[in-house]
């Protein structure tokens, strides 16, 4: 089984960073055979997306000039490793209640007609399909379901979207949140860890038989 491992926080030692390496530890001691591959997208700069980008992955592949070819390069590496892996794994820092820019610019990357989504007769069809998809979420507040911050989340709320749109429909959430309240943080990061170690532990024993 592959796991594909992103982070995206703009901070080093940050708590998204430490939930994802909480995961993959977990992970290593259910699955010792798997692979990880690491894409840290904050590390190494993924660029906007271009006119020559979108010209490109307009155009049908065998009538790309070589700079338009060039412009998607980086595009087609990210989506070979979303297609080869079994389970994608997302650490999420929220900024300003959203993701991080760094993770956008990936999503802008890899929400690709014709590859990653397509149009049919029957409409709208995501292409990636059959993967499991944990996304892990640190938060300075707390956006708690039905309360009045729940609107505010713009983080979990557009990443379900998004990532539904290219056919990840499975989608588990775990967030640490009041990260930046004192009394609250280690707690609730603690508390995090705690699920993750559950979820990998649950999850592997049912999923193996499901993501073949
Ligand atoms: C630039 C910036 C913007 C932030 N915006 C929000 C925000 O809108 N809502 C919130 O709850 N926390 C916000 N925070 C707090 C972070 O979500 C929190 O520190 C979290 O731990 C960041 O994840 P990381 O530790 O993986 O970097 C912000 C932090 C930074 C640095």
């Amino acid at each position: 089984m592959k796991l594909l491992r992103m982070d995206s926080s703009a901070r080093h030692k940050s708590v998204s960073r430490q939930l994802t390496e909480a995961f993959v530890t977990a992970w290593k001691i259910q699955c010792p055979d798997g692979e990880i591959l690491e894409r840290d997208v904050a590390a190494s700069v993924i660029p906007p997306i271009s006119d020559e980008w979108v010209v490109a992955a307009r155009t049908p592949p065998g009538k790309c000039t070589p700079a338009e070819r060039e412009a998607l390069s980086l595009s087609d590496q990210l989506i070979e490793e979303l297609e080869t892996a079994d389970v994608i794994l997302i650490g999420a820092p929220m900024y300003n209640f959203t993701i991080s820019a760094p993770l956008k610019a990936w999503i802008d990357q890899i929400v690709r007609l014709g590859k990653t989504v397509e149009y049919g007769p029957q409409g709208r069809k995501g292409l990636l399909q059959g993967k499991k998809v944990v996304v892990l979420t640190s938060r300075g507040g707390t956006y708690p379901d039905g309360s009045s911050q729940t609107k505010l989340d713009y983080q979990a709320s557009y990443l379900r979207v998004i990532l539904d749109f290219i056919g990840l429909t499975d989608v588990t959430f775990i967030h640490a949140e009041n990260q930046l309240r004192p009394d609250q943080a280690e707690v609730l990061r603690n508390e995090a860890i705690w699920k993750i170690n559950e979820f990998v532990l649950t999850w592997m024993a049912i999923g193996e038989q499901t993501v073949q």
